[in-house]
């Protein structure tokens, strides 16, 4: 019987908004007691998993204390755990709690990992006092770097999408160097799949040869489709992601009721 090599496993958390005090809502949801049940989950359902990556938003207040406490919630995956940053998150506070997990670039927290012939690749669209992202040309120069120097197949994780999601009130705050991202994408042909949040719901999108995903919150969910902000009443949940020694990536959102 012949053994086929077992898929790199990778769970993706987005947009946990945590807060200090940990019963504080957000609209109308507490977004730590939900976090919490979803770890409770990413426990049951996947004992065995390569990387835990979490792609932003964070925190919803952006404190030291937040960020300590998220890192007492992740203890039993610090060894696999990867953080980038979104647009609530504080660069420095996040390089205090975690700073074994981030690698600096500059002013930015990213991240390389490379697991299973795959390279896994975190970038920073963070924008201080901003909602909307942007990478900017040095850490697209970076990314270059780092997708001509490994012959593997790749993968991306950032917070903001860099494709529109038809809601007029996130289209307007989403990445602005969109068009750099994908123009890099295109000529890039090991870049297989491009994992973000910000948008609190499942999308993917083709863009051969990847495909872009976005995923569900970890807590409150927005309404797709919708002109301004508007919770769709869906439980919380999580991408996960197969990578094969192929080159395929497979992948699907868990809830968590
Ligand atoms: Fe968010």
């Amino acid at each position: 019987m012949r053994h086929l090599p077992i898929p790199v496993r990778i769970l993706q958390l987005t947009d946990c908004h945590l807060m200090a005090d940990p019963r504080a809502e957000l609209k109308g949801i507490c977004t730590r007691a939900l976090f919490e049940r979803v770890l409770t989950a990413v426990r049951a359902r996947h004992g065995t998993l390569d990387q835990l990556i979490l792609t932003g938003d964070l925190t919803h207040d952006e404190q030291l204390a937040t960020y300590k406490s998220l890192r007492e919630l992740l203890t039993p995956w610090l060894p696999r755990l990867r953080l980038i940053p979104g647009n609530h998150d504080h660069r420095e506070n996040m390089r205090q709690a975690f700073p074994e997990r981030i690698q600096p670039l500059g002013e930015r927290n990213v991240f390389l990992e490379d697991v299973g012939g795959w390279r896994l690749i975190g970038l920073d669209s963070h924008v201080p006092g901003e909602l909307h992202g942007w990478i900017g040309d040095e850490q697209l120069a970076w990314l270059t770097e780092q997708l001509t120097t490994h012959m593997g197949p790749a993968v991306l994780f950032l917070h903001h999408p860099p494709i529109l999601v038809g809601s007029e009130w996130l289209d307007r705050i989403g990445l602005q160097d969109a068009a750099e991202l994908l123009n890099l994408v295109r000529r890039h042909a090991n870049v297989r799949a491009v994992i973000c949040g910000h948008v609190h719901q499942e999308r993917t999108v083709a863009e051969p040869p990847a495909l872009i995903f976005t995923s569900p919150s970890t807590g409150v969910q927005f309404r797709p489709e919708a002109i301004s902000l508007e919770v769709e009443p869906a439980p919380p949940g999580f991408r996960v992601l197969e990578l094969h020694s192929d080159g395929r990536v497979v992948s699907w959102v868990e809830r968590v009721p």
